[in-house]
């Protein structure tokens, strides 16, 4: 196991890709795509895709707010919550990330739960 993550989900590119599907099914999501109706598309994309990236161990490249800051004041649920990690293990599924891959990332956002819900 010495590649890191950010190396296992194919870098800048995989990330990418990952991330935009990642937002294209929060859009799709009945059950969150109106949390969403005012953002900028590219921008989010952008942030997701910067976070993720260097949250993997990739460069650093995300400018963004932390996770508390961006999600105060917004009363998310843990329905909602979940409703997010579903599409992003769609999403890796989608572009054919590995059972242990999923898990590892399943497991760095969960453990962000306690800024995001009900901040
Ligand atoms: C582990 C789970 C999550 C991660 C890693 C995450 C990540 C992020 C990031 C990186 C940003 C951008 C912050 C910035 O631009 O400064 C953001 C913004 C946002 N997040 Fe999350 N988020 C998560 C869960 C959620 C959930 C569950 C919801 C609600 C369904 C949500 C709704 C939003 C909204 C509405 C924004 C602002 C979008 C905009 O700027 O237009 N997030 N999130």
């Amino acid at each position: 196991m010495s590649k890191s993550l950010f190396e296992r989900l194919g870098g800048i590119e995989g990330i990418t890709s990952i991330s935009n599907d990642v937002v294209d099914n929060h859009l799709a999501n009945k059950s969150i795509a109106t949390r969403f109706a005012n953002s900028d598309l590219s921008k989010i994309k952008n942030a997701a895709a910067t976070f993720f990236i260097t949250g993997t161990g990739g460069p650093n490249v995300y400018t963004g707010k932390d996770m508390l800051a961006a999600h105060k004041g917004m009363n998310i649920s843990a329905a909602e919550f979940m409703s997010v990690l579903d599409d992003a293990l769609s999403a890796l599924g989608k572009n054919n990330i590995g059972q242990r891959e999923q898990e590892e990332v399943l497991f760095v956002l969960y453990s962000m739960r306690s800024q995001i819900v009900l901040v």
